[in-house]
């Protein structure tokens, strides 16, 4: 571990997109204070501004841009300001930021969250720093510094090797790079230590894990794979539960459900996004699998795991979706009753193949179908949350209610966001990090209420 250094001001992290930019920058905010920054208070009043961006839609991007802007007018009376912009905008972008904003101090890709301390060095030296070649993660040795002291994210496999037709992913995040399975339990046993319960390991294609390392068991299958990591971290004492996101329909494996199933602190919750319900659309997009083959994952995981809880994402108005395509995906999700879907509207992005192509949909049609398709979605999420009335969950306490302090909040090993009162019968209150047994009195479609059992 680096020591701590003479204190140099305060810094403030505006976060977008995925887990893994929130998990980048809860190391880059470890990064940070190693250093000797401490988190301010205010984002207009601190000496380091660093937005860790997303340009997954057009609408994401476009939000850095007005947040940059406001940054860039305070530089100009404030010239020891550091503005700092990392992730993915940063990727895309690279040298073309520095014309556009020229107060940028450093312009960061995601494969550079590690060494922001390096980077800023240079900064001090006088020098706007640009970093977004292709760069091996090297394990850090900085402590992330996390926002969550229960439930913490582990990165298991950085990039994406897929091509998905619409999506800027690979090209941002570059090419797939596993983690050692002995990192990987190395950095659950110091969260364990530390007193958190829950780990929720990340890749955007976390079904890819160990596809990039070397080794082959007798029995000639890969030595390395997602189910093997399961069980190999599944020991780690202390933690009493396990999750991952995000998995790809093509991959899903029937030894990996199997091990979801065999293994205790494994949640029976699986985020699966199919996007489409049309088979054409799904080979447009180059996705690489059938609906029918979706289905089949669904109805083995439904075997194993009756009660288990799904999620996914949806694309609509993806280029030349005709309404009777559409109207599958809208099917799909009827049919299987998701507990929750994140729904976009295609959104044409640079570098993509889908982006030139001339069939594109007008925006009338976007806005029309995803209003729709989220009214859908509401309601089988209420449908599906009915199914917890009366019964008596076990939740992992995270802390108290936001909008009411004298409740607490958790989730269902399903991922059910649940919330009752923070104290016991015998005036103790209920902690964080504890597992309680609560039964279910209201349900509403994307959060639960209810008292201790
Ligand atoms: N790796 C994951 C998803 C990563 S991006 C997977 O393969 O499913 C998160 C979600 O953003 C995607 O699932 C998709 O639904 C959405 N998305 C990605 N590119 C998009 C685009 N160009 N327009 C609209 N939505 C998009
Ligand atoms: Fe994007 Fe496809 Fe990779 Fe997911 S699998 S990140 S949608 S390219
Ligand atoms: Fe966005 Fe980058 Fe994640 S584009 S969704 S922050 S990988």
């Amino acid at each position: 571990m680096t020591a701590t250094q003479a204190p140099r001001g305060s810094y403030w992290i505006t976060t977008f997109g995925c887990q893994m930019n929130k998990a980048d920058s809860e190391r880059m905010a470890g990064i940070l204070e190693s250093m000797g920054y401490s988190a301010a208070d205010d984002e207009h009043g601190a000496d380091l501004v660093l937005y860790n961006t997303c340009t997954i839609r057009d609408n994401a991007e476009q939000k850095v841009y007005s947040y940059l802007g406001r940054q860039a007018q305070r530089k100009r009376t404030n010239p020891n300001l550091t503005l700092v912009v990392a992730g993915c905008v940063a990727q895309q972008e690279g040298e073309s930021l520095l014309r556009r904003v020229p107060e940028l101090d450093l312009v960061m890709g995601p494969q550079h969250a590690n060494r922001l301390d390096v980077l800023l060095a240079q900064v001090e030296q006088g020098q706007q720093v640009v970093a977004t070649e292709e760069h091996h993660i090297l394990e850090d040795i900085t402590t992330a510094r996390r926002d969550s002291t229960i439930c913490g994210w582990v990165n298991v496999i950085y990039g994406c090797n897929e091509r998905c037709t619409y999506c800027v992913v690979p090209s941002v995040r570059g090419r797939e790079q596993s983690r050692l399975p002995q990192a990987i339990k190395l950095e659950m046993e110091g969260l364990a230590a530390q007193g958190f319960k829950e780990i929720t390991l990340l890749g955007q294609n976390i079904d890819a894990y160990g596809r990039d390392l070397p080794g082959i068991t007798p029995e000639g299958r890969r030595q390395h794979t997602l189910t093997d990591l399961l069980h190999h971290v599944h020991n780690v004492e202390g933690i009493e539960r396990i999750r991952f996101a995000t998995s790809h329909p093509r991959y899903f494996t029937e030894r990996l459900i199997d091990a979801c199933a065999d293994l205790d602190k494994v949640c029976e919750h699986f985020h699966i996004p199919f996007q489409s319900g049309d088979d054409e659309v799904l080979r447009a997009m180059a996705r690489g699998y059938t609906v029918d083959r979706y289905r089949r994952i669904i109805e083995r995981i439904r075997e194993r795991m009756p009660d288990a809880s799904l999620s996914a994402d949806v694309i609509v108005a993806f280029p030349g979706e005709t309404d009777t395509q559409y109207r599958r995906t809208l099917e799909l999700i009827e049919e299987i009753g998701f507990d929750q879907v994140n729904t976009a509207a295609y959104s044409p992005r640079p570098n993509t193949p889908a982006a030139d192509w001339p069939n594109q949909l007008s925006e009338d049609v976007k806005v029309e179908r995803l209003r729709e398709l989220n009214a859908l979605v509401e309601q089988k999420a209420k449908e599906r949350s009915a199914r917890y009335a009366g019964r008596t969950e076990q939740i992992l306490v995270e802390g108290l209610n936001p909008k009411d302090p004298a409740q607490v909040m958790g989730r269902t090993r399903t991922n059910r966001l649940t919330f009752f009162p923070g104290t016991r019968a015998d005036g103790s209150a209920i902690q964080a990090g504890e597992l309680v047994d609560v039964v279910i009195e209201q349900v509403r479609a994307f959060s639960l209420s209810g008292k201790l059992a």
